[in-house]
């Protein structure tokens, strides 16, 4: 199956604002010594209602080499990983200089591109094994999940035959998924927020969808824990 474009207008129709880089939220000193508490160890379990065990498994059940890292954050769930090369892509600095480090420090062989992950990513066709996308698709742009696409035909582009796509995201109040009030109020605050989430249209139907729409029927999986939707697509 050839890999579809990435222009697809969104059935809204309205252009998608461009995403822009947020060096405050995502700064070296939140990302070393704040992130990994407030955020893997609070926000998931207690405003999201999503298990780290699962996360975590989700890294080592799809990771391959070469892998992609679309927004890696401090790298948390991938330096645990053994494989070896990877590509991380980061429209802020910092969350690649912090992942850089760390993983360079376990050996990793490391390559970094700031872009946006939905602009085109300066790899081969079909030359990854794998591409991990946590916790990213609330951040960017736009008024659903249609809107996300273009990381998705990025993905799938570079992804090797048999190579895999996998993550997880918020899902966003057009979602039915039950959430707690805490979690409610931070997602609202997050939305209100600018260049926080966007992420209020976002829901696992849709995600399933615009995931078979690029992959093929049949070679998605989309599960929904607490407020959240961890993914996987088979190249
Ligand atoms: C919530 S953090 C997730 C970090 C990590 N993946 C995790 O699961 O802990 C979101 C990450 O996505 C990055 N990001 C946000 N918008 C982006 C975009 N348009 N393109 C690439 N990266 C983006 C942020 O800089 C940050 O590193």
């Amino acid at each position: 199956m050839s890999a579809p474009e990435d222009e697809q207008p969104s059935p809204a129709g309205s252009p998608v604002p461009d995403s822009r880089p947020n060096p405050s939220v995502y700064s070296s000193r939140v990302l070393k010594y704040l992130y990994t508490p407030l955020i893997i160890g609070f926000s998931h379990r207690w405003v999201w209602g999503v298990p780290n065990s699962e996360l975590r498994s989700l890294y080592r059940t799809n990771i391959g080499a070469p892998h992609v890292e679309v927004g890696p954050g401090n790298a948390h769930w991938l330096r645990k990983q053994s494989p070896r090369q990877v590509h991380l892509i980061d429209i802020t600095r910092d969350p690649l200089r912090v992942s850089n480090a760390r993983l360079e420090k376990r050996d990793w062989q490391v390559f970094t591109h700031q872009q946006s992950a939905t602009d085109p990513w300066p790899l081969e066709d079909a030359s990854v094994q794998s591409v991990g996308a946590g916790m990213v698709l609330h951040c960017l742009p736009g008024e659903n999940l249609f809107d996300k696409r273009p990381l998705i035909t990025q993905a799938h582009r570079v992804l090797k035959e048999d190579g895999r796509l996998f993550g997880a995201t918020v899902l966003g109040e057009a979602d039915p998924a039950p959430i707690s009030r805490l979690g409610k109020r931070v997602r609202d605050t997050y939305n209100n927020s600018d260049n926080v989430f966007s992420n209020r249209g976002d829901t696992a139907e849709e995600l399933h969808q615009v995931l078979e729409s690029v992959f093929g029927t049949g070679r998605v999986t989309v599960r929904v824990l607490g407020a959240t939707a961890l993914f996987q697509a088979l190249r």
